[in-house]
């Protein structure tokens, strides 16, 4: 085995224009995902998740770019590489599932045609070998009677179905990193749960690294590694999750998870972040959590949190909690 993470992004900073000025959305995001890892990023909506899962794959949205920083997969430095490299080794390594499936998946096509497209392309099978591997993906998701479904569309299937064969589109070509963008946040609970097993079975079986995108916390404490938590473009808290789930330290990771009862003190309650995080053309100065902040000081205001702890936990803010000391 190499010694290269699967994905080492570093100092990651996307902007966007607008009106003849650049302004970031995404600053200085670092992290790494090993091989069977599970990395969850989390965050309020807008705080920049989707934009840095974008640059990650290549698929940022016009007007928006990567500012500096660097992407390798498996030591591999892709910014260096020209598009169209870039695009087959995409297409390779890393597989993408989205929010909703059915914007994944094309309603006039019979699902097994969508699965194995890339790997055709990829791979040149013919039509026996395609259905075949079809029929293969289908069942690794946990499609039932996937040997009866081949041919139907993409409406005959349920929402949490379509999402199963969403990710096995995205696994048709092997990859080795799964990028999934709130892939659960359309379904309903059990459903949420039983995706969440799929991915996290895929991960331990293939060795997958995933990195798992959700503004729910409680979802992903079962099965993160690491938890990146981001606010208004920035890391705020980035940590190994037996240590963050023990006791994380950044006053907006509390809130985050005051959603989880078993977790919720009763100082830090969801109620201690109204008000909704700032738009990234008006950040405040210092720290952008401080106008929404319990625990904030005037410093906050004025100057750039620093950061705190080690790479267990680290936490950029004046006044982080205590560390739980496991
Ligand atoms: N195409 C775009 N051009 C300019 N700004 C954008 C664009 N897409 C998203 N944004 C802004 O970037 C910020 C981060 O967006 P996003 O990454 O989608 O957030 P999240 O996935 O965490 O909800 C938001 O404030 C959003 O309004
Ligand atoms: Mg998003």
């Amino acid at each position: 085995m190499s010694a290269d993470p699967l994905v080492a992004v570093e100092s990651l900073r996307v902007t966007a224009r607008r009106a003849g000025r650049t302004y970031p959305i995404v600053e200085d995001v670092s992290f790494q995902i090993e091989a069977g890892s599970l990395l969850a990023l989390v965050g309020e909506s807008g705080c920049g998740k989707s934009l840095t899962a974008a640059a990650l794959l290549g698929l940022l949205p016009w007007g928006l770019a990567i500012a500096s920083g660097r992407i390798r997969l498996e030591g591999q430095d892709v910014l260096a590489l020209a598009p169209a490299q870039w695009r087959r080794l995409r297409g390779r390594q890393v597989g993408a599932v989205f929010q909703n499936p059915l914007a994944a998946l094309n309603p006039s096509l019979p699902i097994w045609k969508q699965v194995v497209e890339s790997a055709q392309l990829a791979f040149g099978l013919d039509r026996p070998a395609a259905r075949h591997r079809a029929l293969e993906l289908l069942e690794r998701v946990g499609v039932p009677d996937a040997a009866q479904r081949l041919d139907d569309y993409p409406h005959q299937f349920s929402g949490g179905m379509r999402q199963r064969v969403a990710i096995a589109v995205a696994l048709a070509c092997n990859p080795r990193v799964l990028v999934a963008d709130e892939p659960t946040t359309a379904l309903d609970l059990i459903t949420q749960a039983e995706i969440l097993g799929l991915l996290n079975r895929l991960r331990l079986e293939q060795g997958l690294a995933v990195l798992f995108i959700t503004h729910d916390l409680s979802l992903v404490a079962e099965y993160a590694d690491q938890v990146l938590v981001m606010y208004a473009g920035r890391v705020v808290e980035q940590a190994e999750a037996r240590r963050f789930f023990a006791g994380p330290r950044h006053p907006y990771s509390r809130a985050l998870l005051g959603a989880i009862p078993r977790l919720a003190t009763p100082e830090v309650r969801l109620t201690d972040i109204e008000g909704l995080p700032p738009n990234p053309l008006d950040y405040p100065s210092g720290c952008r959590f401080a106008p929404r902040c319990p625990r904030v000081i005037d410093r906050c205001r004025s100057e750039d949190p620093p950061p705190v702890g080690d790479e267990r936990q680290r936490v950029f803010c004046q006044r982080p909690w205590a560390a739980e000391g496991i």
